[in-house]
């Protein structure tokens, strides 16, 4: 599981709707190479739509993503697929497919005319399915699978895809939180020891902040603020991204920005 030379990805001036409603308005971001990027933000901001842009999975009503600093529009699937892989927010498997085959199907575009599997291949997918304690159900229907389970299976079908750009929605979604934990790390031991660029939407503010080396926080389909996550992370950003009051404290620790919640109930009189 090498990632190979490094890819780069960009958004300028980017414009995505549907049908007529523009969700992601005007947005220019440039993903830090080498390095893991999360993103974050209300429901419904847009944070799926843009990571589903940048993937070239929607056309931009206006701008450009760049991959390498070319068009991601003009590229060929199998040359946008070596290169960037992504795990979309609730992913739907063929009825009936194992999870071998499911992981396998990540290498599908590194396959040629007439030759179809590779040892390469092979031990790509045992290594991903290792990676994310899939292995075991290899032969198990991906249909019969708890949501955790199945959300592992996912990300080891991104992870044999061997692509040095990752992009995850959500990645932690139905994990009990030692998993969401152990994917995480997962994330940072392919962007240590393979040197990959991560993209990732987390839900969890306090997982976004530990978690990422660059912080993207999103309102109406734009970005509001990015940065290190100790400068994007304060009380005054999460009351305007989410409307939320709050106490930010700097966990002594970890050193990352640590986000309390100050409910109704909560608050100092
Ligand atoms: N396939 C779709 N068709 C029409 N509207 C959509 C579609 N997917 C998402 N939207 C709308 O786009 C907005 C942003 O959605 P999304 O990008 O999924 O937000 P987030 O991931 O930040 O929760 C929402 O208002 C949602 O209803
Ligand atoms: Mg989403």
């Amino acid at each position: 599981m090498t990632a190979s030379t490094h890819h780069t990805l960009a958004a300028e001036d980017l414009t995505l709707a549907y049908d007529r409603d523009p969700i992601v308005r005007d947005l220019s971001v440039q993903v830090p190479t080498g390095k893991i990027t999360c993103i974050v933000g209300a429901n419904a901001c847009g944070k799926s739509t843009l990571l589903r842009g940048l993937a070239r999975l929607m056309k931009p009503s206006t701008g450009t993503v760049l991959l390498d600093g070319e068009s991601i529009q003009t590229m060929s699937t199998r040359t946008v697929a070596t290169r960037l892989g992504i795990l979309p927010q609730g992913p739907i498997a063929p009825d009936g497919i194992t999870v071998a085959d499911l992981v396998a199907q990540g290498r599908s575009p590194h396959q040629q005319w007439l030759r179809r599997w590779s040892a390469t291949d092979e031990q790509v997918i045992v290594d991903a399915m290792r990676a994310t304690g899939t292995l075991e159900l290899a032969d198990r229907a991906v249909d019969q699978l708890s949501g955790g389970q199945r959300q592992r299976v996912w990300i080891a079908m991104t992870l044999a895809q061997g692509t040095d750009l990752m992009l995850l929605d959500e990645p932690t979604t139905f994990l009990d939180i030692a998993h969401q934990v152990e994917v995480l790390d997962l994330m940072v031991d392919l962007n240590r020891d393979q040197d990959r660029t991560v993209v990732m939407v987390l839900h969890d503010l306090n997982q976004a902040a530990l978690y990422s080396d660059h912080l993207v926080a999103m309102r109406d389909g734009r970005i509001v603020a990015s940065g290190a996550p100790a400068e994007v992370i304060t009380e005054e950003l999460v009351h305007e991204v989410f409307g939320l009051t709050c106490r930010v404290v700097l966990d002594e620790v970890t050193g990352s920005p640590h986000v309390f919640p100050m409910g109704r109930h909560h608050r100092r009189p």
